[in-house]
C-alpha cells in the first residue's frame, strides 16, 4: 500500500509548496526518478554501490544477553550503523547522487545538522567524482567539527550559514538558494524523507532497502516479528524500515521521537505526541513545532539528528491513522540504553539510535519470551564520542582536550608542562 498520490500528498500532509523558480527542477527531478527506478541500468548500478562502496547488507543481530537480562521479548538489531560513514543516511545519498549523475548534473548541494548526512553526501559524491557543497549552520559547524573535517577532507565545501538561529532550518533554507540559481547543473540531495514532492517518496524509495534486508533476514533466521522500532528525525531510517510492513496489520511499528530534558517549551523535539501544529514549512505541509504565528520554535536533544522542528508527511498520516505508534524518550534514557548495549553487546549505537534502543527496552517488557522486537540501530557512536564522553567520562575527557590544546599552541602537552613547572602531572 502506497500512501503518496501521484500529486505527492499523503493525505492532508506533503505536497509541494515551492517557490516558482524551483519548479522546474523539481518537475525535472520527479520525471528522472520516475524513470530511473524502473531502469534496469540504474538499478544494477545502485545494486553494486549498495554491496561494494556502503557494505550492504547490513546485519541483523540478536541481543541474546539484553533480552535475557530485560526480560520479555528476544530483541534483535538492524545494524545500520555498520554502513560505510556511519548511518543510514548513505543509503539515500548514494541514490540520489547516481540519478543526478544520470540526469547530465556535476554539481551537488546538502543541508545538513549532524554532519551524518553531509558526510555520507560528501564520500558518495567523492566517488561518483562530483562536486559537492555541503550547508551547514554555524552552530553545528562548531559543535560537529570532527564531521566538517571528514566532509572536507572527501573534498566538499562546507559552508557555514549564519543566517537565523544558525541550525538546520537555516542550512536547508540556504541550499534551497542556492538551487533556485544553479539548477541547470546542480541536484539538490535532501537527507530525510521531507521537503517538496518527490522528495519524501524518493527517499523512502532509497531507504526501503532496510526493511527489505530485514524481511528477508528475520525468513531465513526463521523469526516472526511482532514489534519494529526506529528513531524519527525527519523519518528516513523509520520510513525506510517499516515501508515493506506497512500495508499489513502486524507487525506494531513504533516511532521514538526526542524527549530532550523534559516537556517544557523548547525543551524536547516531541512533534507527534507534542504541541506541533499542521502547517507548511521548507516546501511541504506536516506537523511541526511553530508558534502561533507559524514561526519555527526552537527545539532541543542531546542527538543533533533527532531536534528537526518537522517529520515527514508520510510519518504523519500514519501516526494520525494508527498504523505507527508514536513514543518519546529523553536525554538521559537514551544515553543509559547507550551504555547497556555497548556493555552487553559490543555495539556502540548513535545517540540518535540510542533513543529508539531505549524504546526497545520498555516495548520488550511487555511482550512474551517467544516474540521479537526489531530495533533499527540507525548509526554507529563513534561519531558522538565529544558530547557522550563529557556525560560518562568528563574529568578524563576535559584534561584530553586540555592536553591536545596545549599540544597545539605549544607542541608539548599539558604532561609535559607541568614536568617543566617542576609540578607532578
Ligand atoms: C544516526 C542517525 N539516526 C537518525 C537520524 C534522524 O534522521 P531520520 O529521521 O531522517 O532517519 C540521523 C540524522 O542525522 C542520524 O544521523
Amino acid at each position: 500500500m502506497n500512501k503518496e498520490k501521484a500529486d505527492g500528498f499523503y493525505g492532508m500532509y506533503g505536497g509541494s509548496f515551492v517557490a516558482e523558480i524551483i519548479r522546474r527542477p523539481i518537475d525535472e527531478l520527479e520525471k528522472a526518478f520516475r524513470k530511473q527506478s524502473q531502469d534496469y541500468t540504474f538499478l544494477t548500478e545502485l545494486e553494486e554501490l549498495r554491496r561494494d562502496f556502503i557494505g550492504r547488507p547490513t546485519p541483523l543481530l540478536f541481543a541474546e544477553k539484553t533480552s535475557r537480562e530485560n526480560g520479555g521479548a528476544k530483541i534483535y538489531i538492524k545494524a545500520e550503523g555498520f554502513a560505510h560513514t556511519g548511518a543510514h543516511k548513505i543509503n539515500n545519498a548514494v541514490g540520489q547522487v547516481l540519478l543526478a549523475k544520470k540526469m547530465g548534473k556535476t554539481r551537488i548541494i546538502a543541508e545538513t545538522g549532524a554532519g551524518q548526512h553531509g558526510l555520507a553526501t560528501a564520500a558518495t559524491c567523492a566517488r561518483l567524482g562530483m562536486e559537492c557543497t555541503v550547508y551547514m549552520g554555524e552552530v553545528d559547524v562548531l559543535r560537529q567539527q570532527p564531521n566538517v573535517c571528514a566532509m572536507e577532507m572527501y573534498g566538499a565545501k562546507v559552508v557555514s550559514v549564519k543566517t537565523g538561529a544558525r541550525t538546520l532550518k537555516d542550512a536547508i533554507n540556504e541550499a534551497m538558494r542556492d538551487w533556485a540559481s544553479s539548477f541547470e547543473h546542480t541536484h539538490y540531495v535532501i537527507g530525510s524523507a521531507l521537503g517538496p514532492a518527490p522528495y519524501p517518496e524518493m527517499v523512502k524509495f532509497f531507504q526501503t532497502v532496510i526493511g527489505k534486508e530485514v524481511q528477508k533476514q528475520s525468513m531465513e533466521k526463521n523469526l516472526s516479528i511482532q514489534a519494529l522500532v526506529a528513531c524519527v528525525g525527519g523519518g528516513s531510517n523509520a520510513i525506510g524500515f517499516f515501508a515493506p510492513f506497512i500495508a499489513e496489520k502486524s507487525p506494531r511499528l513504533i516511532a521514538v521521537e526526542a524527549g530532550g530534558k523534559g516537556p517544557g517549551l523548547g525543551e524536547n523535539a516531541v512533534r507527534m505526541k507534542g504541541s506541533a501544529r499542521t502547517s507548511i514549512v521548507h516546501g511541504y505541509k506536516s506537523k511541526f513545532l511553530v508558534d502561533e504565528d507559524g514561526q519555527v520554535r526552537n527545539t532541543y536533544s542531546i542527538s543533533a539528528g533527532l531536534d528537526y522542528t518537522g517529520i515527514g508527511p508520510e510519518l504523519a498520516l500514519l501516526g494520525e491513522e494508527g498504523r505507527i505508534e508514536f513514543t518519546s524518550v529523553g536525554d538521559r534514557e537514551a544515553l543509559d540504553a547507550l551504555q547497556l548495549f555497548a556493555q552487553n553487546e559490543g555495539l556502540l549505537f548513535a545517540l540518535e539510535s540510542a533513543h529508539a534502543a531505549a524504546a526497545a527496552l520498555t516495548i520488550a517488557k511487555t511482550m512474551k519470551a517467544n516474540e521479537v522486537v526489531v530495533v533499527n540501530m540507525s548509526g554507529r557512536g563513534d561519531k558522538d564520542l565529544f558530547i557522550s564522553a563529557p556525560v560518562f567520562r568528563a574529568d578524563q575527557w576535559k584534561l584530553f582536550l586540555q592536553n591536545e590544546l596545549a599540544r597545539l599552541e605549544t607542541g608539548t602537552d599539558v604532561h609535559d608542562m607541568k614536568m617543566q613547572m617542576g609540578e607532578e602531572a
